[in-house]
């Protein structure tokens, strides 16, 4: 019999700030799916070091060797879990930037599950989670739609602490909820469920 399938995700976070709330989120997902998520295997995916997107960059169908590894990186995940800062009501440049590289031909979020949470300010994220969710539509990726998870992050009791480690059990609670939704239907969408 076969064993149990395990959900590879990749995970990319929107923020560059040391103390990154958003990244907090991250690193808790990551916690939580080890502890407590049988058959989910979280990756962090770095983005920073990317180019910013540039067709010229781009040589005999190949992308800058940074670029290549991080579109395999992507690849290989079934499905992809973003913490997005909320820029100017959008998603910051660098997870843009990130979305441009791998949606060069051939489209590597093609056909993925993926889900998005954010902290940030009155709406926690949320109208940058809407815009991702739009580009979603253009990259055939696809978003569970609920539950959704928008941290307030300035609102009292401190959801993070200094360097951005997030504190509060009730968020976590939620975060957890956000990832058992993306596991169940990342197994539909890879035809093991
Ligand atoms: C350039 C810039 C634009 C921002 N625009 C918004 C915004 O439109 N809405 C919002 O709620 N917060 C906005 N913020 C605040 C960030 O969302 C907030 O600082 C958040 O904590 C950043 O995420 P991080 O903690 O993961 O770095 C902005 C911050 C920066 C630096």
């Amino acid at each position: 019999m076969a064993g149990k399938p395990i959900i590879k995700v990749a995970a990319l976070c929107g923020s560059l700030r040391k103390g990154s709330y958003n990244r907090g989120l991250l690193r808790s997902a990551i916690e939580i799916s080890k502890e407590s998520i049988d058959g989910m295997q979280i990756e962090y995916v770095e983005v920073s070091h990317l180019p910013m997107i540039n067709t010229d960059l781009e040589v005999d169908g190949k992308y800058p060797s940074a670029v290549e590894e991080f579109r395999q990186k992507i690849l290989r995940a079934d499905s992809v879990f973003f913490a997005s800062p909320e820029y100017n009501y959008s998603v910051s440049p660098v997870l843009k930037n990130a979305i441009d590289w791998a949606s060069r031909p051939p489209n590597v979020w093609a056909g993925k599950a993926a889900a998005v949470v954010s902290a940030g300010g009155d709406l926690g994220g949320g109208r940058a989670q809407y815009h991702l969710r739009q580009s979603g539509v253009y990259l055939d990726l696809h978003f569970i739609n609920k539950p959704e998870l928008m941290v307030r992050a300035f609102q009292p009791p401190a959801k993070f602490d200094q360097e951005g480690n997030l504190i509060d059990p009730q968020v976590k609670e939620n975060l957890k909820k956000v990832l058992l939704a993306l596991h169940d239907f990342s197994l539909r969408l890879v035809g093991r469920a």
